[in-house]
């Protein structure tokens, strides 16, 4: 390739890298939600409604999802362990979150197909699609190889800790939260706590979660940010950049 041609893709490159870097959602933004007939999905999915952003669901089941999720949203059929389908999911899509998980009881859908490469997988069609950022629910207890979890649903925690590095190593801006066990208690009464390390426990409500999510959307100091999530006391969180400013940026990956 002649030299001018090299430098102008390199220009393009960087305008592009600078063009996302520094852009936070807004109202109006086309959102992508992975796992979003779930439980946390679907909270995700109200707050998102609630804050003014455009839904996109990846669903494996368009029937099911849409007497779980209505017309709120638009549909795209998909499943994390099919990477082509998150291609075409992702077209004309700038934000993504994921709230997916194995199912128990299904081989085909275990943790090692869904939470490490199907994550991986959403993760490496996030950074081709040059989308903004990726957020990704994980799970507090991941860097504890001898956590009951692992024992009792097919190593789970393990292989959310191979999928966060995936996410890492991807190359798309993210924020990945980790939350302590999940309740279905009503969100938005009570603050949060983040911490980072891996060495806490604690609840929090669903409901709160898909509040941090959105809310890390609109935020910079999110990106590219690994934290346990759990509850707090009351007030609930009204300056996001603060709390999510304390935060250290993970180490750039090699
Ligand atoms: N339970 C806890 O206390 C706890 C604590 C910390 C973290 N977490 C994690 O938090 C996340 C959300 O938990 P939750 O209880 O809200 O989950 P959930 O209700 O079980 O929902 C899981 C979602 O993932 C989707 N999904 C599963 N396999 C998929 C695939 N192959 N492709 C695309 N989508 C797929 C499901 O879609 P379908 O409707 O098609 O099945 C569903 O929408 C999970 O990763 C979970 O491990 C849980």
């Amino acid at each position: 390739m002649r030299k001018s041609a090299k430098m102008r893709l390199w220009l393009m490159a960087t305008l592009l890298f600078l063009a996302t870097a520094g852009q936070v959602a807004n109202a109006g933004d086309l959102v992508l939600v992975a796992g979003a007939t779930g439980r946390t999905g679907q909270q995700i999915v109200r707050e998102l409604n609630a804050a003014g952003y455009r839904v996109r669901a990846l669903v494996r089941d368009p029937v099911k999802a849409r007497a779980v999720l209505g017309d709120t949203v638009e549909y795209a059929s998909g499943d994390v362990r099919q990477r082509p389908t998150l291609d075409v999911a992702l077209q004309g899509v700038r934000y993504a979150i994921s709230a997916i998980g194995a199912t128990r009881k299904d081989p085909a859908n275990k943790p090692e197909f869904v939470d490490f490469q199907g994550v991986r997988n959403l993760a490496d069609a996030a950074a081709a699609a040059k989308i903004a950022q990726l957020v990704i629910v994980s799970s507090s207890g991941v860097t504890h190889k001898d956590h009951m979890l692992n024992k009792v649903f097919d190593n789970v925690l393990l292989w959310k800790a191979q999928g966060e590095a995936a996410v890492r190593a991807s190359g798309v801006p993210y924020t990945i939260l980790r939350p302590g066990g999940l309740t279905d208690k009503p969100g938005g009464q009570n603050g949060v706590r983040l911490e980072q390390g891996d060495r806490g426990t604690g609840f929090i409500p669903r409901a709160d979660v898909a509040r941090v999510c959105v809310a890390a959307l609109k935020s910079l100091p999110a990106r590219n940010r690994t934290f346990e999530l759990y509850g707090a006391q009351p007030p609930p969180v009204t300056d996001w950049d603060a709390l999510f400013g304390k935060l250290a940026a993970d180490e750039p990956q090699s």
